[in-house]
């Protein structure tokens, strides 16, 4: 077979060969970002949909703010370098990624209090309707940063958790929040579709792009919708705990009210005023002091994001989740998650097999980095940027060796760790 990948999203019938592989890799127009991470030798990393790994160019970027801009600059870089404005500098970079105008998005806070944020001000702007509608499996953060929400207002208001997301959606319901890409099992949500039938039904739409921004082609303008949130971290590279982003459609901002009213929300933080007055646009969704360090090692992540083509991206994204699954079809103890058609599909392939722990524990042993979400679930980012045909093919010769000799079986594999 023709090693071709570029436009073809088809399912694969033969498994790849090694050949194959090596071909596709020198075909491959991204080839080239892979050069840019620090990847340690022997490493097959497939978790890039929980951190990201590290560019090259973090650690000198993080150096410059921490010896010249801090060490030398001191508080005048507020100004001198920027570091006030950075969070929205990125914001509307992240911006074009998402598809998205300037003055949509910032830089601020974690994925799990900006989704706080944007849900009480979509109550708010619902009065009447007392339901945040989302999918029964949704990431828990999500559910719980609802349900505590929920319980805070104490007015009635409820969290519903179904399959059928259209046909719950009713004339109680405030909110739509979804999560775009599911964190277990890979599934895609059509975003247009379900925001236009949220809609439809008086709600409005939140979505957590939190496996899908810089993983996924996205247009949430195009796509009406109204918020959305994700992580620094994962396909956006920016490091441990990189600060996440929000976005609020133009159309919305100037109606919002937003529970945390910190100071630099403020029109006019350094007035010092005594009464709130929220910022114009976006700039109200800010709260507190922005982590300077952080957002300069995430703008090193979204910077490679930008010259990234994103199409060659997500045909990537898909041909190496192709191959990945046609190889591990003879393996029948693993049960697919991620769905085979292509348009349904994220970055990332999960299986389910009632001993994944081990395995998986078995698997990063031996160079193979994924991981584990209980009770059954070993996922496998699959990031363009850097993961390679061969990287697939060689993983599932490693899980077949770790399945043939039984080795996950090993008492060290059993072992639970604090993070899975
Ligand atoms: C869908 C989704 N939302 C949110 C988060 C995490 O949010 P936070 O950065 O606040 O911990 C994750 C983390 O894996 C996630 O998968």
């Amino acid at each position: 077979m023709a090693a071709r990948w570029r436009g073809s999203c088809c399912k694969r019938t033969t498994e790849l060969t090694r050949d194959e592989a090596t071909a596709l890799d020198r075909r491959d127009e991204l080839a080239g970002f892979r050069d840019l991470f620090v990847l340690p030798e022997q490493v097959i990393y497939l978790d890039g949909n929980s951190l990201g790994p590290l560019p090259s160019a973090t650690t000198a970027r993080v150096t410059q703010v921490l010896e010249r801009e801090w060490g030398q600059s001191l508080i005048r870089s507020w100004t001198d370098h920027g570091w006030i404005d950075l969070q929205f500098r990125i914001g509307d970079k992240i911006a074009r990624l998402i598809g998205a105008s300037q003055g949509t998005t910032v830089v601020a806070d974690s994925t799990s209090v900006n989704l706080y944020k944007l849900l009480a001000a979509a109550l708010q702007s619902r009065p009447g309707r007392r339901v945040i509608l989302t999918e029964a499996g949704n990431f828990p953060t999500d559910l719980y940063i609802a349900q505590g929400l929920a319980a805070h207002l104490s007015a009635g208001h409820e969290v519903r958790q179904v399959t059928d997301i259209v046909a719950a959606l009713d004339d109680t319901v405030a909110v739509l929040m979804l999560t775009h890409v599911n964190y277990r099992n890979g599934a895609m949500h059509d975003m247009a579709a379900l925001t236009h039938a949220a809609h439809a039904a008086g709600a409005l739409v939140l979505w957590d792009l939190s496996h899908s921004a810089g993983a996924v082609p996205l247009q949430l303008e195009a796509d009406g919708v109204d918020f959305a949130v994700g992580c620094g971290y994962k396909y956006l590279n920016g490091g441990p705990g990189a600060p996440a982003f929000l976005y609020i459609a133009k159309q919305m901002q100037d109606e919002l009210c937003l529970p945390l009213t910190g100071w630099l929300g403020h029109a006019a933080p350094f007035a010092f005023e005594s009464d709130y007055r929220p910022a114009a646009g976006v700039a109200q969704a800010v709260v507190g002091t922005p982590p300077i360090l952080s957002l300069a090692a995430l703008e090193v992540g979204i910077d490679i994001a930008l010259q990234v083509p994103m199409a060659a991206l997500r045909a990537k994204s898909l041909a190496l989740a192709e191959s990945f699954m046609t190889l591990m079809q003879p393996e029948s103890d693993f049960r697919l998650l991620t769905p085979r058609e292509a348009a349904r599909r994220g970055s990332q392939v999960s299986f389910a097999h009632p001993n994944g722990y081990p395995i998986m524990q078995a698997l990063i042993e031996r160079g193979v980095v994924g991981d584990f979400r209980a009770p059954d679930v070993l996922r496998f980012g699959l990031a363009p940027l850097y993961v390679r045909f061969a990287d697939i093919w060689n993983a599932v010769v490693i899980v077949r060796e770790v399945m043939r000799s039984g080795a996950w079986k090993e008492d060290r594999f059993q072992q639970g760790r604090k993070v899975t």
